[in-house]
């Protein structure tokens, strides 16, 4: 056993011992959602994969699948009748309901097709709106509507400080991020009200993923944000770990929450790294 599988065993401490879950957006290693379900897996949850059918053709999400022992479900995340059968098919599988859901789902067309912000196709505009955004309403009025969730149960969506402050290169996902972080406050409300379950965002790092390396200049910018945080960027593995805490018993009151995971970039005017390269 290496030094790090070591670190890992003593870092297990069962804390999702007995949960059940579904996880959106495991593509490849290098995922948020595969480093989440990797240590969900190691705290004794139990979960049901979903990607986009198309997502999974490319992706190696059977690796993952059998690493953790569970069960993959396609679902496109805009489409409520796949999401019904995932919900459904997931309590099946898992037999009983859900104590946690992680929607790790992003992207942007006018990104991909390299349209500038001032340039946007809105027809690209509103797809990447659904699948960024409006999916997350759907998840999660799926599951209310199923009747899915058990009490004290977590969602949890992954966002990006763009969505209150402006990075040129972050296009029309800033906008998605806004109100994918206004819906989680709003669907909370009514969550935590009728089922006290609960409801949050994390605004994660810039992270070298599919989804965060598509973003034009990323290599800069990813950069520049480590030397502008006190405790360097937060990584994908720190990402699972806090997720995992959220999921966990240990944060039952928080809710509506949009939880800056930054190692301090948010709260930091500038660095003296930062001033250092304009120094002379
Ligand atoms: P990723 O590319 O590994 O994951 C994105 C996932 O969205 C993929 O698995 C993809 O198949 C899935 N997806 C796309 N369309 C879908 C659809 N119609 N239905 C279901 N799933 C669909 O990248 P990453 O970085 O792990 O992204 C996860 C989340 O983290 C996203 O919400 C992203 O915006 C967010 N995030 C990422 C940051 C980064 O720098 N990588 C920083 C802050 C937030």
């Amino acid at each position: 056993m290496s030094h790090n599988q070591q670190l890992q065993k003593i870092m297990a401490y069962n804390l999702l011992k007995g949960k059940k879950g579904i996880i959106f957006g495991a593509l490849d290693a290098n995922s948020i959602a595969w480093k989440t379900a990797e240590r969900v897996h190691e705290e004794g949850g139990t979960f049901v994969l979903t990607n986009a059918p198309i997502a999974m053709r490319m992706g190696q999400i059977n690796e993952l699948a059998g690493k953790t022992i569970s069960e993959i479900i396609p679902a496109d995340a805009t489409n409520e009748e796949d999401l019904k059968n995932l919900v459904e098919k997931s309590m099946e599988i898992l037999g009983g309901k859900l104590d946690f859901v992680l929607h790790s789902i992003g992207m942007s067309v006018n990104v991909r097709k390299g349209r500038h912000y001032t340039d946007e196709n809105y027809s690209f505009t509103e797809k990447g709106w659904d699948v960024s955004a409006l999916s997350f309403h759907k998840v999660m009025q799926s599951l209310y509507k199923a009747e899915a969730m058990n009490q004290w149960g977590s969602i949890v969506a992954l966002t990006y400080m763009a969505a209150q402050r402006t990075f040129p290169d972050y296009n029309d996902m800033a906008d998605n991020k806004a109100y994918l972080e206004s819906v989680a406050r709003s669907f909370g409300y009514f969550f935590g009200k009728e089922h006290k379950v609960r409801v949050n965002t994390i605004s994660q790092s810039p992270t070298p993923t599919t989804a965060g390396q598509g973003v034009k200049g990323f290599d800069g910018f990813i950069n520049y944000a480590e030397k502008m945080s006190p405790l360097g960027n937060a990584t994908a593995d720190d990402c699972a770990n806090y997720t995992v805490s959220l999921f966990s018993d240990l944060t039952k009151k928080v809710t509506m929450q949009n939880l800056f995971h930054d190692g301090g970039f948010s709260n930091t005017g500038v660095s003296q790294e930062v001033i250092d390269e304009f120094s002379e």
